[in-house]
């Protein structure tokens, strides 16, 4: 049986669903995986690094080593992996971007749920990952843990993808449903809260600053070319007028935050905007649920996936699965 040490870098919502999945698949990673998980390492804003390499609660660290700075946590708690998941920065990735590296430099695998620093240090954080035999993963990132970047990596090689478009903010659908039925906004924010599907600053959502940043790691990863936030067309949902939601809604045409990436020869072209789509058609989503579309050259007519009302564990199992890579590169 080997040990797996692993350390919790942010514990929020998601970290603490991945806690719970590692805890209950823990008979079947002994008898599939040989391996038994051992938490050495938590941290996050208000916990402040604490650390031991004997394993320690990281609901309730505090009679571990309290440490000062992502290097000293490191040494300290000595993982196999780091699971990252503290809040995004849609407009620098840091700090995780910077805590990414370090992890990766000193030789532990990293898997994130961060979207952030695939946007702004994809590039550099996998020739990191790559110059110490380690793995920088981030299934999580992009639709909630369904397959998206190892879909493309392991079952799409050559596939001459030329575009992605899809739903990829589960808080926008949640907000403009709610105010089809004569909600506010505000009120739809709350709900998407309750959910524990919102980000950190749900502004982020509303404002489209979250389906922006995912589409750019979408290009950066998936179509090989580097896009910044700056570089997408933006229009959130704020300033749609509840009259016309509700509208749009009653005629089977309702509006949905839709993110589009497309590759033509050298230009990209890439737009987040709420669309009318047809009600029944794959992009007329409903609550959390997600949708990608592949253009590629070898599915004429695209290749589309669904994953209907993901939940926390869902995100989690990204994380999940990303791990289970991790044990099987070492
Ligand atoms: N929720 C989802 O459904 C979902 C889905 C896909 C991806 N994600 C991504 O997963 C990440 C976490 O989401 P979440 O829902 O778990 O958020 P959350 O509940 O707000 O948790 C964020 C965690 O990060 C910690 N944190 C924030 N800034 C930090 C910093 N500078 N240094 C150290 N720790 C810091 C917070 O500390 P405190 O507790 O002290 O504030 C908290 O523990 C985000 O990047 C998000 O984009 C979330």
């Amino acid at each position: 049986m080997r040990r797996y040490a692993v350390a919790f870098l942010g514990f929020g919502n998601v970290a603490k669903a991945l806690a719970r999945l590692l805890e209950s698949r823990r008979s079947e990673l002994a008898v599939r995986y040989g391996v038994s998980c051992q938490a050495t390492g938590v941290a996050s804003r208000s916990l402040g690094w604490w650390a031991d390499a004997a394993g320690l609660t990281p609901t309730s660290p505090q009679s571990a080593t309290r440490c000062y700075d992502i290097g000293d946590w490191l040494l300290t708690a000595r993982p196999d992996v780091v699971f990252e998941s503290i809040a995004l920065d849609a407009h620098t990735g840091q700090p995780a971007l910077d805590y990414l590296a370090e992890t990766l430099r000193l030789g532990v695998h990293a898997v994130s749920a961060n979207k952030g620093p695939v946007v702004y240090g994809y590039q550099r954080l996998n020739a990191l990952a790559d110059s110490h035999a380690k793995l920088y993963r981030f299934e999580a990132a992009v639709m909630d843990g369904a397959p998206v970047f190892s879909l493309v990596r392991r079952c799409l090689p050559l596939a001459g993808i030329r575009g992605v478009s899809g739903v990829f903010t589960s808080t926008a659908t949640v907000v403009l449903e709610t105010v089809e039925r004569g909600g506010s906004i505000d009120d739809g924010i709350r709900e998407a809260q309750a959910l524990g599907i919102a980000e950190s600053d749900p502004t982020y959502d509303v404002d489209g600053w979250d389906a922006v940043v995912k589409l750019c790691a979408v290009s950066n990863v998936i179509l090989e070319r580097a896009l910044r936030p700056a570089d997408v067309q933006r229009t959130g949902i704020r300033d749609l007028d509840p009259t016309i939601i509700r509208a749009a809604h009653r005629d089977g045409h309702p509006y949905r935050l839709v993110g589009r990436v497309s590759v033509d020869h050298d230009a990209v072209d890439a737009r987040v905007q709420p669309e009318q789509v047809p009600a029944g058609s794959a992009l007329a989503v409903s609550g959390a649920t997600l949708v990608t579309h592949y253009d590629a050259a070898v599915f004429p007519g695209g290749l589309t996936m669904t994953s209907f009302a993901p939940d926390l564990t869902t995100t989690a199992y990204g994380m999940f699965a990303d791990f289970l890579e991790c044990i099987g590169a070492t």
